[in-house]
């Protein structure tokens, strides 16, 4: 029998820094799913496609192809073979992700590929919906979540770093916008599951959350700390 972990939570809660540590530290494979949507919306940005134009949407689904690969120990995402991964973290990409992944003809898309690096690996898998759609059996479900603010602070300082221009209250704008439309859509919304652990990163570092739930995961696989 597989062990899953399934982390979901809104945007910019830590989920790929921390869920990347982790799965390092227990030698699973961490499958960051909002980087597949991340490249469908990047490969439409491409297209000239806008997020209302469901009917090209629909039909570019059906040619992009969206694969993921390991490199140096990361995932890559791979769009019609290309590695994508530099152009994906955009606020232009975010903001079309997040307008995109409401429709049930894109979330198809992916769901397949997401079942099938279940059914092959076990895995470590954040996204919105991972506890609730994709992985409901999982033996670990997290809900990662920290307040709008500190949210809007960290993604800002990540722009910073880049020596990409960024406004935090724009940031923080857009964030209280994407989780609206992450959690109130029709289909697969970001909600907690019943059975998920609630972690509220606001006043936790990084290591901090990484120790809790590795912790949670060794309980739950009967591993005692040494
Ligand atoms: O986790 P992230 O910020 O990279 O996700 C980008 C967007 O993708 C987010 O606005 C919601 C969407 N997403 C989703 O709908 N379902 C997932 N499993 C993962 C991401």
């Amino acid at each position: 029998m597989g062990f899953n972990i399934a982390i979901d939570g809104p945007a910019g809660a830590g989920k790929s820094t921390i869920a990347r540590k982790i799965a390092a530290e227990l030698s699973f494979i961490y499958v960051d799913t909002g980087a597949m949507y991340r490249a469908i919306a990047y490969g439409l940005i491409q297209q000239g496609i806008g997020a209302e134009e469901q009917e090209k949407i629909a039909a570019a689904c059906e040619s992009i192809d969206v694969k993921i690969a390991y490199q140096d120990g990361g995932q890559i995402v791979l769009l019609n073979g290309e590695n994508v991964n530099p152009f994906i973290r955009t606020e232009e990409v975010s903001r079309m992700t997040s307008s995109i992944s409401v429709y049930p003809v894109v979330r198809a898309k992916l769901l397949e590929l997401q079942r099938t690096l279940v059914a092959e690996n076990d895995v470590l898998m954040d996204g919105r919906d991972i506890g609730t759609c994709i992985l409901p059996n999982a033996e670990l479900k997290v809900y990662l979540t920290a307040s709008s603010k500190v949210r809007a602070k960290r993604r800002y300082l990540e722009y910073v770093e880049k020596g990409q221009a960024a406004n935090l209250e724009e940031i923080e704008q857009d964030i209280i916008e994407r989780d609206y439309r992450d959690m109130h859509r029709e289909v697969a919304p970001l909600k907690q599951a019943e059975d998920a652990v609630v972690v509220d990163s606001s006043d936790m570092t990084i290591e901090e959350v990484v120790a809790c739930v590795v912790a949670l995961t060794k309980e739950r696989m009967g591993v005692s700390e040494a």
